[in-house]
């Protein structure tokens, strides 16, 4: 089964060896070249106005994939739009737009159960992550948990070149925390408002 076709039977997928490992690398330069440029923030919660630093809750640090790109950023933009035209065929959610963020936790930090539909906006249709850690290993950590019902959890593990994604709507995660820095890419395929 494609990992397309995931999404629909089951609400998420995890596709391995989206990126290959010199393009995941190059990506995680990037990321380090934008956090050398001071391009990195403290992650908030919250909505709109209402926005708060809460680092127990969600601990990592973000910086939106804005221009100038790099090269292997607008490969990633490329690869992404085709995603985002395929699940377009596959389901009829309207996908319109994508954000993107890269996000950087370390040792420790976490990102406690959550949504990621912030209060009053339903926009984030399919929600995903792209990691980019190579060599990352069990005792390292760090999944992404999806809470699948109330008996039922799927762990994901950080793997370079891994892209995870699902329908966003009602769907509770968390980030476990890491015994080393955990580089990712999140973003969100989005309807019009
Ligand atoms: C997020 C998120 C999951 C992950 O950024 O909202 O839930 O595995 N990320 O990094
Ligand atoms: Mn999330």
């Amino acid at each position: 089964v494609p990992a397309e076709a995931c999404l629909t039977l089951d609400g998420f997928a995890v596709h391995d060896d989206f990126l290959t490992a010199a393009h995941s690398a190059a990506l995680l330069e990037a990321l380090q070249q934008r956090c050398r440029g001071g391009q990195f923030n403290a992650a908030r919660i919250g909505a709109g106005a209402v926005t708060a630093r809460h680092g127990e809750l969600r601990g990592d640090s973000t910086c939106w994939l804005n221009a100038p790109f790099e090269a292997c950023e607008t490969d990633l933009l490329a690869r992404l739009e085709t995603l985002r035209s395929t699940l377009n065929e596959l389901t009829l959610l309207g996908l319109f737009d994508t954000e993107l963020h890269y996000a950087w936790y370390a040792p420790g930090m976490r990102y406690a159960r959550h949504v990621d539909q912030p209060q009053g906006r339903d926009q984030r249709a399919v929600s995903f992550v792209l990691y980019l850690n190579a060599g990352w290993l069990p005792q390292h950590g760090g999944s992404l948990r999806l809470f699948l019902d109330s008996a039922t959890v799927q762990d994901v593990a950080p793997l370079a070149g891994r892209l995870v994604y699902f329908l966003a709507e009602g769907r509770e995660h968390e980030v476990l925390p890491a015994v080393r820095d955990r580089f990712s890419i999140s973003g969100w395929f989005c309807r019009r408002e």
